[in-house]
């Protein structure tokens, strides 16, 4: 009898050893880890970066998520393919920097938005780094484009738009707040009245939604 319950102990440790094993060897691992930050130093090799970047972009940075990787029907953020290229020959025709246009499409998202889209893509600095990001965009530049994004060189851009996609961020936060405990309601039927879609983008005060001629 109790050699019987013995061999039934060790039965059932036998076995939960043997599924445990099971369970971490050959089953996926749905556990899920703290995104890594990459190390992007003084002196990386543009391959180097390029390759970072492609990583982040499919991992780390979330950014398949809504962008597709070739066009399609009712796609809700540009594809990535060609991006770069397309991007490139926006900000010719725009008169602005390409490396600037680029690295604020990341950081500073709802400043230009492209027709047809929404402006629902977070600044990306939520989620990267600093080199990461310009890591993220050279890659973008290479789909199409002409890769002059580089580390450390393209970082004074990068200070140049991360303030202003913050605020922006900070100010939708606070009016998405707001419409969520139905003070923005008048802020959003003023807006939707005059047909502008991108309401959420601009706060006003009640003295400055009367002179617009809202009530
Ligand atoms: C929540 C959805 C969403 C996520 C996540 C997102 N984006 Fe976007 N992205 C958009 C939308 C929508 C647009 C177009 C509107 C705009 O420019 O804000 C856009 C625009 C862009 C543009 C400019 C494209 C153009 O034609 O002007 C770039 C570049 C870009 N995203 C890169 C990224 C990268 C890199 C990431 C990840 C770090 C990312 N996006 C994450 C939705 C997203």
């Amino acid at each position: 009898m109790k050699g019987g319950f013995l061999k039934l102990v060790v039965l059932i440790i036998g076995l939960n050893v043997f599924y445990t094993y099971i369970g971490l060897y050959f089953l996926p691992q749905s556990k899920s880890l703290p995104p890594k930050t990459y190390n992007i130093k003084e002196g990386i090799t543009q391959d180097e970066l390029l390759k970072v970047g492609e990583e982040i972009l499919y991992g780390k940075g979330q950014c398949m998520v809504c962008h597709p990787n070739a066009p399609e029907a009712g796609m809700r953020a540009p594809a990535v393919a060609g991006i770069g290229g397309v991007l490139l020959a926006r900000a010719k025709d725009m008169d602005v920097n390409p490396d600037e246009y680029m690295i604020q499409s990341l950081v500073d998202p709802n400043t230009f938005i492209p027709e047809g889209y929404q402006g629902i893509m977070p600044p990306s600095q939520k989620l990267l780094t600093d080199g990461e990001l310009i890591a993220v965009a050279a890659f973008l530049q290479s789909n199409g484009g002409s890769v002059t994004i580089s580390f450390p060189e393209s970082l004074p851009i990068l200070e140049k738009f991360k303030g202003k996609g913050d605020a922006e961020a900070a100010v939708k936060e606070e009016i998405m707040k707001r419409v969520h405990d139905g003070l923005g309601r008048e802020i959003k039927e003023f807006y939707e009245k005059k047909n502008e879609d991108n309401w959420h983008k601009r706060f006003l005060s009640k003295t400055e939604l009367a002179k617009e001629g809202g009530k």
